[in-house]
């Protein structure tokens, strides 16, 4: 069996991409050119890559053509939030492209494939106390560009279901942790200043953005083992939450963080890491995946943590 991995080389792709060697699967990749391949240097030989550029249509449907993947699972994005707002027509036009390309190969060349599509939790944006948890149901209120290109690729991924019979199936995924993630999320931000504090290559004062936000965090492990069970079991045209179902204020993750260093290390709010628009409360509810699926989180997140910071610490 094929799958096709859009965004290998990040920080989801890479640990999907050896789940799936563990499934015995043949696993390819998109790469653009200047791509940084550190996060799949250790599955470099058992893996292919292609050169394509998504937002580019031939480049998309020349690969797809050839390859005829079973399986695609699409996490190539734009996927930063703040970035969103600096870049908000790049973020829109890099998610939708990349999405209607590959849907359009497929559809196009008659593939019998499935797909999955990593959408998100920012989806449900603002929502009020009593919503929560928060079902796949609840109102989608949007707060950033990079929300409405999520909820706009689950919109295309439910019409190319119900318009050409494509079989796909979109996951929401709540916040995902754990090795290689980039620093410019929360909790690899705080490890990874941690871990420079302890090296002495930073003065030992952590910047930080706004604590208060509470969020739904799960092991990138336990998230891909759930997108590979989304084609697996899953129903195509349906959308799943992939969350733990418990939330936490992001000063509990530092502190939990903070707690595993001997370093003195100040903490300080750094104005420039708060947002425009920034949803106070994300906690999902994902018993329909449970039900379809019978996937439940593994890994604690102690663990993810000190995974995470382990990783830091190891960077050279
Ligand atoms: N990045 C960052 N840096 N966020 C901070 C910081 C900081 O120093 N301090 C506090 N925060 C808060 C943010 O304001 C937000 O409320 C929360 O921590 C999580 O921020 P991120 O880790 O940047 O993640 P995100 O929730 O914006 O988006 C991530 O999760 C989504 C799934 O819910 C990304 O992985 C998205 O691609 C993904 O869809």
């Amino acid at each position: 069996m094929k799958a096709l991995v859009t965004g290998i080389t990040g920080f989801a792709g890479s640990h999907l991409a050896e789940y799936l060697l563990r499934q015995n699967v043949e696993v390819y990749g998109t790469v653009r050119s200047g791509s940084r391949l550190d996060n799949i240097r250790g599955i470099r030989q058992d893996i292919r890559l292609a050169e394509c550029e998504l937002r580019d249509p031939v480049s998309v449907d020349r690969l797809v053509k050839a390859l005829r993947p079973d399986l695609i699972f699409h996490l190539g994005a734009q996927s930063s939030v703040p970035a969103s707002w600096s870049a908000p027509l790049e973020t829109i036009q890099n998610n939708i492209a990349g999405q209607i390309n590959l849907m359009e190969a497929v559809r196009r060349h008659g593939l019998d494939c499935k797909m999955q599509i990593a959408c998100s939790s920012e989806a449900y944006g603002a929502i009020w106390p009593h919503e929560a948890p928060i079902k796949e149901t609840n109102p989608l209120r949007p707060l950033s560009p990079y929300a409405v290109s999520k909820v706009t690729q689950e919109f295309l991924g439910g019409q190319y279901f119900r318009s050409c019979g494509l079989h796909i199936v979109a996951t929401r995924a709540f916040n995902h942790i754990g090795p290689r993630q980039s620093e410019k999320f929360v909790a690899s931000s705080f490890a990874r200043q941690i871990a420079r504090i302890e090296k002495g290559d930073m003065p030992p004062v952590l910047r930080v953005g706004n604590l208060d936000a509470k969020r739904d965090f799960t092991d990138v492990r336990d998230v891909v083992r759930a997108y590979w069970l989304a084609l697996e079991y899953g129903e195509p045209g349906e959308i799943y939450n992939i969350a733990s179902g418990t939330c936490r204020p992001i000063r509990e993750i530092l502190q939990l963080l903070l707690a595993s260093s001997r370093a003195a290390i100040q903490v300080e709010q750094d104005p420039g890491l708060l947002r425009p628009a920034d949803a106070e409360t994300l906690v999902g509810d994902s018993s329909k995946f449970y039900r379809r699926t019978g996937w439940k989180p593994e890994i604690p997140l102690t663990q993810s943590l000190k995974d995470l910071l382990d990783f830091w610490r190891a960077q050279p």
